[in-house]
């Protein structure tokens, strides 16, 4: 794939704020709905330094992917790479079957057109991440960073970005805690508002990078369980993470990465519990 950096023609694209696909809902009457995310062959470098060398991957709606590997694998580049923090340096990404980045059809020279920056940003905007550092903005509370998005990029009215933040850290446990600041809360507390922020955009799809391994011990068990209850209300996660009594309980798929391929994928009985390669079960005995 070839990546022009014309700039798209917005008349030819449809709404991105829409993505009703008929063909999606025919395949679902037909049984078989169309996967949220479509990874497809994606390649990344980095200068001459190849990250991920061919990755493919599927996450149905609703289901929560895990994704463990060693140091450098490459877990984080793909993350980012569907999120479009990262642009692929081949390979597709669609999301609820709308290709990330670039123009639905390639251009009459198989060349593939460029979104827009604006368009771009459309399509991040349907998808929340959370990182291991929270990143929280340190000047506001724990309203006032979860307010923020919804309020500048959504333009909700105030009162409204109010009332949905303070729901919001209701469900992540910390409707006490709305006044506090950033540095007023422990790690658990501040990666709850993290989560709570990234939710208040109604994503369809959170990504979740280490989100515990910057955590005390004692604070892991507070932020899996929003995890764990954000899988039983239906969200589609792809988790990055070493937790693997986490896997075991709340993933529909764990995926296995080294060297920037994916070696293993499949339900967590198999791969944790009856890995094929020996990669994967060197893997299983560093971290176990
Ligand atoms: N922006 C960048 N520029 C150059 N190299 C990068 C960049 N981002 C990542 N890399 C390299 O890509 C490889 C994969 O990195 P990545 O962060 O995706 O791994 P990871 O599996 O998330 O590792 P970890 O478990 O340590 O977080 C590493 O060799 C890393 O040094
Ligand atoms: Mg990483």
């Amino acid at each position: 794939m070839t990546e022009p950096d014309t700039c798209p023609d917005p008349g030819t694209r449809r709404d991105p704020g829409t993505h009703h696909d008929p063909s999606a809902t025919e395949a679902m009457s037909a049984g078989s709905p169309r996967p949220l995310v479509e990874i497809e062959d994606v390649h990344k470098s980095f200068g001459d330094l190849p990250v991920l060398k061919g990755c493919s991957l599927t996450v149905a709606r609703s289901e929560v992917c895990v994704l463990v590997g060693p140091s450098g694998s490459g877990k984080s580049t793909l993350l980012r790479c569907i999120n479009q923090l990262e642009r692929p340096t081949a390979g597709f990404v669609r999301i609820d079957g709308e290709l990330q980045g670039l123009a639905p059809e390639p251009l009459a020279d198989g060349r593939w057109q460029r979104l827009s920056e604006k368009q771009i940003a459309a399509q991040r905007a349907r998808i929340g991440m959370v990182f291991q550092r929270f990143h929280l903005f340190p000047h506001l509370t724990a309203l006032g960073n979860v307010m923020e998005a919804p309020v500048q990029v959504l333009r909700l009215p105030r009162e409204q970005a109010r009332d949905r933040a303070l729901e919001l850290l209701d469900r992540v446990g910390l409707a006490d805690r709305a006044d506090h600041y950033p540095s007023e809360l422990s790690g658990g507390q501040q990666q709850r508002v993290a989560i709570a922020r990234a939710l208040a955009m109604d994503p369809e799809l959170m990504l979740f990078d280490e989100p515990t391994s910057a955590l005390d011990p004692e604070l892991v068990a507070e932020v899996l369980s929003v995890l764990r209850d954000l899988a039983r209300d239906g969200m589609t996660m792809i988790v990055v993470t070493h937790e693997l009594g986490f896997a075991r309980e709340v993933a529909d798929q764990v995926v296995f990465m080294d060297d920037g391929r994916i070696i293993e994928a499949g339900a967590p009985q198999q791969v944790i519990a009856d890995p094929r390669s020996p990669r994967l079960r060197e893997f299983l005995a560093s971290v176990l």
